[in-house]
């Protein structure tokens, strides 16, 4: 090592992987940002990288075991290129913290996610050669920490992070242990941090948060901070997710029926639809308080579009839960949704229950699956023939071909000179894809 400057040297590269939700990307993002401070670079290509990064995810067991594997293909790499250094952040790092270098001896340091404002003195000690492992959750918020955003152009879409942690304890899941309670940023940050993404060319912000409508960071909830987001000259739309259907606060809904900038989009997952099973997850809900939530926030704004998560196979799951299951998603309609086959998660209170047969909850997915993407299809082929506003986002596949996302989040494909990154227009849908919708410019 030298003392000499960082500016005389060649800058090192880092490499991120991203696994997970879009507070992993976030995260990434401001670990990236954190790092180039200290002079790393990013790199698309882990061969060329200083330094490997894998922001993980603990959520189901394949995505936790992904990493291990991904870990276990570094090896030649660290072994061609002994002084790279690998870095492992995430939830799979707060699950496991020290476990991981255990497992894994080429790990030279693992990060929580409420620690990532130390991840450059970690790296500088990876570079001296000692190994760290920080799980903390500190009383500091990790975003005040990290470099402000005050950084070159970038695309017109951006996430920002308002509230994190979870305090709902569904019995299935590992969130709230990865990471940790319920804590909101205060409203200040978030605009400052918002006026800086658009003044970098940002059109669209979507909020993000584990439960991010219980975000308490504003005397008025959400809603409030949307009202006050939606004051930033520049900014055109604004999303948010993931909602929790008890935090749809009538505040919320109104600003959906009364905010042009707020999208007609809503994530906002159930789980299940058999009360039995909702009982027995903690979701603290019934499938009919659901329903209710969902006709007052389609009477506040008729064209929204809704999606949710589903789990099938949950410990307990009868054929009568499942059918409950498929009749709330035919009384709903979603635009989309995602759904998993129950995992078992160490340490939460289902994973001490019997499991549902393997081959019962694939077959319960595939027809799950099958009636999502027929209402998907449905959703995308009612928009054929219809107007809306898009916002381009980047290069399509074909040859000047562009891409952008419709108010309803749907991905529309078109090709016209004035369709340039950042462009907001009107777009007439003229055919819907499996996954994609194809229009015409109209103009700004
Ligand atoms: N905070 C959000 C989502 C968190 S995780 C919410 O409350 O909705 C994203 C999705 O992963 C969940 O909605 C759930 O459908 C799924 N999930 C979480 N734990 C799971 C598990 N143990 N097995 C299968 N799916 C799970
Ligand atoms: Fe997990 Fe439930 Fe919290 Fe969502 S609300 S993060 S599913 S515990
Ligand atoms: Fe996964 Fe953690 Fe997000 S477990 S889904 S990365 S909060």
């Amino acid at each position: 090592m030298t003392d000499q400057p960082q500016t005389d040297s060649k800058p090192k590269k880092l490499f991120i992987k991203t696994y997970g939700c879009q507070m992993n990307v976030y995260d990434s993002e401001r670990m990236a940002e954190a790092m180039g401070a200290e002079g790393y670079v990013t790199t698309e290509v882990a061969e060329e990288a200083d330094m490997v990064l894998l922001n993980t995810c603990h959520i189901r067991e394949k995505a936790a075991e992904k990493v291990y594997s991904d870990l276990g293909r570094l090896r030649p790499l660290k072994a061609a290129k002994p002084d790279l250094k690998i870095g492992v952040a995430g939830c799979v790092a707060q699950a496991e913290g020290a476990e991981i270098l255990e497992r894994m001896p080429l790990v030279d340091l693992v990060v929580g996610p409420q620690s990532y404002h130390r991840l450059p003195a970690m790296a500088k000690a990876a570079g001296e050669g000692r190994k760290s492992v920080d799980t903390d959750f500190p009383a500091e918020d990790k975003f005040d920490h990290l470099p402000t955003r005050d950084l070159p152009k970038r695309g017109p879409t951006a996430f920002l992070t308002v509230q994190e942690g979870c305090d709902k304890f569904c019995a299935f899941c590992v969130v709230p242990y990865t990471r940790g309670a319920e804590v909101s940023r205060p409203a200040e940050r978030i605009l400052t941090e918002a006026r800086a993404l658009v003044d970098r060319g940002v059109r669209e912000i979507t909020l993000l948060g584990q439960n991010v409508n219980a975000y308490h960071g504003h005397d008025g909830g959400l809603g409030g901070l949307v009202r006050d987001l939606a004051r930033i000259e520049g900014l055109a739309r604004i999303r948010y997710t993931t909602s929790h259907p008890n935090d749809m606060d009538e505040a919320l809904i109104a600003a959906h029926g009364e905010e042009p900038k707020l999208m007609p989009y809503l994530h906002l997952p159930v789980q299940s639809g058999s009360d039995r099973i909702l009982k027995a997850m903690n979701r603290k809900h019934t499938a009919e308080a659901y329903l209710r939530l969902v006709e007052k926030i389609r009477a506040a704004r008729p064209d929204i579009l809704l999606t949710s998560d589903f789990i099938v196979g949950f410990p307990g799951e009868t054929d009568e839960d499942f059918e409950a299951t498929m009749d709330l998603i035919r009384a709903v309609g979603y635009g989309a949704a995602f759904s998993f086959k129950y995992s078992s998660r160490p340490g939460t209170p289902a994973a001490e229950r019997a499991p549902v047969a393997a081959e019962v909850a694939d077959e319960r997915l595939q027809r799950l699956q099958a009636l999502l993407t027929e209402q998907q299809r449905a959703a995308q082929t009612a928009m054929v023939g219809r107007e809306v506003e898009v916002l381009i986002e980047k290069p399509g596949r074909l040859p000047g071909q562009m891409v952008g996302k419709s108010g309803h989040l749907h991905a529309v494909a078109l090709s016209h000179p004035d369709a340039r990154p950042g462009a907001l227009g009107r777009v007439r849908i003229t055919a819907s894809n499996p996954n994609s919708l194809a229009g015409e410019w109209l103009g700004a």
